[in-house]
């Protein structure tokens, strides 16, 4: 069993201790709801530290009004179980009360990269995401943290926080997890009907597509976003496109596409928000 913290102080002082026998810290911060792309951090984390730390916490100041807060799903017991079976060593579940007894006032911006794409759709997401972090690893003080490609931004943010801050921390990226039909697993797949599901494959499959033009060479940025909107929206339950934009590695716009360029995109399927992104010139194909 992992053993189980809720409290910051206590396991801050454990994790002190680990740390003067001199062994190494791999971080993994999530909502919960373990899935499979949540296993595939932990096991990283697992090859390239002595100790693996889990953070399940479903942090109430990077969702906005109106948005899945409440709905989110939870279950504790079944995340234990989960991280038992990887061979996680501590799992630190706070409560609201112990992250949050006074709310912060900090502000945390970065501008042309909190503000763009989920930024633009989602005001003050990054800023959440961004402070619970800092907290976390304050709190914890890993050595090395572990973010998937699945939410790109989050992980060119934090990448970007970690450096301005010279953050003692070595952020690692880990490729996206996908089901055997391609959907991108998410923990807010759960909201989605038998009906929207076969949906959401669209986007997936908007991928492959725009992979198979830009394989026969086409360069056009706005004609492949274009192709990847028609796509998409011939599927039912498809209740909109928050954007399909292409950009470099560094979130930046562009028009001629060339090969480790970023397809990014943010669908309404039913009620459900799902974002994916997808990295031209993919050799696996
Ligand atoms: P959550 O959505 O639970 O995701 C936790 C981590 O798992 C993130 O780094 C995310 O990119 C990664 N992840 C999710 N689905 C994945 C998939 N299919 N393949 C690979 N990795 C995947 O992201 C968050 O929580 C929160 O914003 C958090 C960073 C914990 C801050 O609250």
């Amino acid at each position: 069993m992992p053993t189980l913290f809720k409290k910051p102080r206590e396991i801050r002082n454990y994790l002190r201790s680990v740390k003067c026998e001199g062994k190494t810290i791999g971080f993994v911060p999530t909502m919960g709801y373990l899935h499979d792309g949540h296993r595939k951090l932990i096991r990283d984390s697992k090859v390239d530290n002595h100790m693996t730390v889990v953070s399940i916490y479903v942090n109430p100041l990077q969702f906005g009004e109106g948005e899945d807060f409440q709905s989110y799903p939870r279950d504790l017991d079944r995340d234990i179980s989960i991280c038992e079976e990887e061979g996680v060593d501590v799992v630190f579940a706070p409560g609201d009360e112990d992250m949050y007894a006074e709310m912060p006032s900090l502000r945390v911006e970065i501008p042309g990269l909190t503000d763009i794409l989920e930024g633009s759709f989602r005001p003050g997401h990054f800023n959440g995401v961004c402070i619970v972090l800092l907290k976390f690893f304050s709190i914890l003080q890993p050595d090395r943290a572990y973010f998937g490609e699945k939410d790109y931004q989050q992980l060119k943010v934090v990448q970007r926080l970690v450096k301005d801050l010279s953050l003692p921390v070595e952020i690692v990226p880990v490729p996206t997890v996908r089901d055997h039909d391609g959907l991108a697993l998410s923990s807010r797949n759960t909201y989605l009907t038998a009906e929207e599901r076969e949906s959401a494959l669209s986007l997936y499959r908007s991928f492959l597509l725009a992979e198979k033009f830009f394989k026969e060479g086409q360069r056009n940025s706005e004609l492949l976003r274009e192709t990847i909107r028609n796509f998409i929206l011939q599927h039912p339950h498809v209740n909109g496109i928050d954007y399909v934009e292409i950009r470099d590695e560094n979130l930046m716009p562009v028009e001629e596409v060339k090969e480790g360029d970023r397809i990014l995109l943010a669908v309404r399927i039913g009620k459900t928000r799902l974002i994916d992104n997808w990295r031209l010139g993919n050799e696996e194909l």
